[in-house]
């Protein structure tokens, strides 16, 4: 099935099931979260903190979400692979055009950008070449030095209003669903109610969104230096790592 055919598969289930999607960043999590059954994989710009070691996103480069494309595209068969345009890469709508074209080339199905408005003439543009395009409002992970933190959204008449407005210049310019993040449940819920694409939440509350999306080091607790207060984390990888390493360590010292 084409980029464009499984985003329309995903589009349609607004309202009748809960859209399911997860980071990868490699190909055994890629080959294991499709498997399992994950809607979405996406090649997320937190590569640069759970998996690079940057302190923040703004230091992921084209190069680096190209290289971690390919791995996911090797490893998923069903779910659509969505990656994320690092920050200073869809500055203009050639740069997002040619930029999103390498995103594709490296097995991306789809890619996603941040911001609404200004962005509206980008997306246009990219799914005029055929790229299904995903949008992320709320809190901007690309802008957290200008905001000085990690801050809710959608706290005041005027927040949300601004929400949705950029979220309908992106669904109007084509996008097939967007990422709301740190966005509060009562101005989640409103936008969800107001959009015809469906929004995929991350720290919006449960339930007030079409979709919920994480971040897998958060699902599995391999990243227990830094755990956003909304994570829910399943597992403890981090916790089982150490365990294994030190007995192997045991075994050795033992032999
Ligand atoms: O880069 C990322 O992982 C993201 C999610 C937080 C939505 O953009």
């Amino acid at each position: 099935m084409t980029g464009t055919g499984k985003a329309e598969r995903l589009w349609a289930k607004k309202g009748i099931s809960p859209i399911s999607s997860l980071t990868a960043y490699d190909y055994p999590t890629a080959r294991l979260l499709d498997e399992a059954g994950v809607d979405i994989l996406l090649v997320g710009d937190s590569l640069g903190m759970v998996v690079l070691g940057y302190p923040d996103t703004t230091h992921v480069t084209l190069d680096q979400i190209i290289h971690h494309t390919a791995a996911v595209a090797r490893g998923a068969k069903n779910a659509l692979i969505v990656s994320d345009f690092p920050i200073n890469t869809y500055r203009t709508v050639e740069e997002a055009r040619a930029n999103a074209a390498k995103l594709v080339e490296a097995g991306a199905h789809a890619v996603k950008l941040e911001g609404g408005l200004r962005q509206a003439d980008k997306v246009k543009a990219i799914v005029d070449d055929g790229i299904p395009v995903m949008g992320h409002l709320g809190m901007l992970p690309q802008r957290v030095k200008e905001e000085g933190g990690y801050k809710k959204k959608g706290k005041s008449d005027l927040e949300i209003e601004a929400l949705l407005e950029g979220a309908l210049a992106l669904q109007e310019a084509g996008c097939f669903g967007i990422v709301l993040e740190s966005v509060i449940p009562n101005a989640s819920r409103q936008l969800t109610d107001q959009l015809d694409i469906p929004t995929i939440g991350i720290g919006c509350g449960e339930g007030n969104c079409d979709g919920e999306i994480a971040v897998i080091t958060d699902v599995t607790g391999a990243y227990p230096w830094f755990v956003p207060p909304f994570a829910a984390p399943r597992a403890d990888l981090a916790g089982q790592t150490t365990k294994a390493v030190k007995a192997y360590l045991a075994a050795m010292k033992n032999r």
